[in-house]
């Protein structure tokens, strides 16, 4: 699936939203400005913005000011991965340095807090309450989820549901919210802003499983790739593959290379394991937007499901 075909239909908002984002991260600081352009604002998919417009689309939403919301939702997401980098140690990032990796950690937080006041200044400007608690909710949520994925860092005994709950925190809930504040722009009733809501959390849970594939079988994802194994995070892949006595296997990964590990994998089935899983929300989102009238926003939400199913970057 071609993900520029999927944002044709918003194609005219998206450019305003990059513009509304680099007119936000002007500054005079020198400093500020060398941050910025190891923060590649136009190498980000902007997965989140073209998400909240198809949707808001779908819904027949007034598009006036819709750009400005999306570039502040961008710049959250922008923010959340300064910080992530920095917890995650990260050296690959859009296919450039980390900022923590160029500048150290002390700037790096710094920078990750400027961006996200900067998002949360760019939507109270706009004075919707609704757009607000979303940002707040998404963020207090995200950071829960990044807080409990670091209690079990190493743990190679977490349970399934511990890791569907870290994720459905530290990600879904963005794109839940985002769902959430589409139906709600329109003024739909609670009933249907809950279905957008649960929505958004099935793309979402969609969205960071395929990620935690593409740390292990992707190269053109723009970030290194074993970082999730070498971090101690215990993604779907591994808890599937530690059902098969595969700690020796994760342990001697310094030591012996991705080569026995992607073997094991392959030879389980890994990667299927996990689409099949995967699956399992795919159905429940195609069924979601089939209630909806056919349209050209409708057509693309359906391409851009199919696209972060079996995406590789
Ligand atoms: C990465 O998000 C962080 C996750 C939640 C998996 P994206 O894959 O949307 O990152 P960019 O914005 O395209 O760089
Ligand atoms: C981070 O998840 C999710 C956030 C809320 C930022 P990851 O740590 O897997 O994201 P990447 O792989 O570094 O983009
Ligand atoms: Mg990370
Ligand atoms: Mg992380
Ligand atoms: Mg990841």
């Amino acid at each position: 699936m071609d993900y520029l075909k999927v944002q044709e239909p918003i194609l005219p908002m998206l450019r305003s939203t990059e513009k509304v984002l680099a007119r936000q991260l002007r500054s005079k600081v020198n400093l500020i400005s060398e941050l910025r352009q190891h923060t590649p604002v136009d190498k980000g998919k902007k997965i989140r913005a073209t998400f909240f417009f198809l949707l808001a689309g779908m819904n027949r939403v007034d598009t006036e000011g819709l750009p400005q919301m999306a570039a502040a939702i961008e710049m959250l997401h922008l923010s959340s991965l300064v910080h992530d980098d920095i917890v995650d140690n990260s050296v690959w990032r859009r296919g450039k340095k980390t900022t923590n990796h160029h500048f150290g950690n002390y700037l790096s937080l710094l920078w990750g807090d400027f961006l996200f006041i900067t998002s949360l200044r760019m939507i109270s400007a706009q004075n919707r309450s609704r757009s607000m608690d979303m940002m707040l909710d998404a963020s207090r949520q995200m950071i829960e989820g990044q807080i409990l994925e670091f209690a079990n860092n190493f743990n190679y005994r977490i349970h399934s549901r511990t890791y569907f709950d870290i994720i459905r925190k530290k990600t879904s809930s963005m794109f839940a919210g985002i769902a959430r504040l589409a139906a709600q722009l329109n003024d739909k009733p609670a009933r249907a802003a809950a279905d957008f809501y649960r929505f958004g959390q099935d793309f979402g849970m969609i969205f960071q499983i395929s990620d935690d594939l593409l740390d292990i079988f992707s190269d053109s994802a723009g970030k290194s790739r074993f970082q999730d194994l070498q971090e101690g995070k215990v993604t779907l892949p591994y808890i599937l593959l530690l059902r098969h006595d595969a700690l020796p296997l994760i342990r001697n990964f310094r030591r012996s290379g991705p080569q026995p590990l992607l073997e094991r994998c392959r030879i389980l089935g890994i990667k299927e394991q996990s689409l099949q899983i995967i699956d399992r929300y795919y159905k429940k989102c195609a069924s979601f937007l089939e209630s909806f009238p056919a349209s050209a926003h409708r057509e693309s939400m359906a391409n851009l499901l199919e696209f972060i199913r079996y995406r590789d970057y």
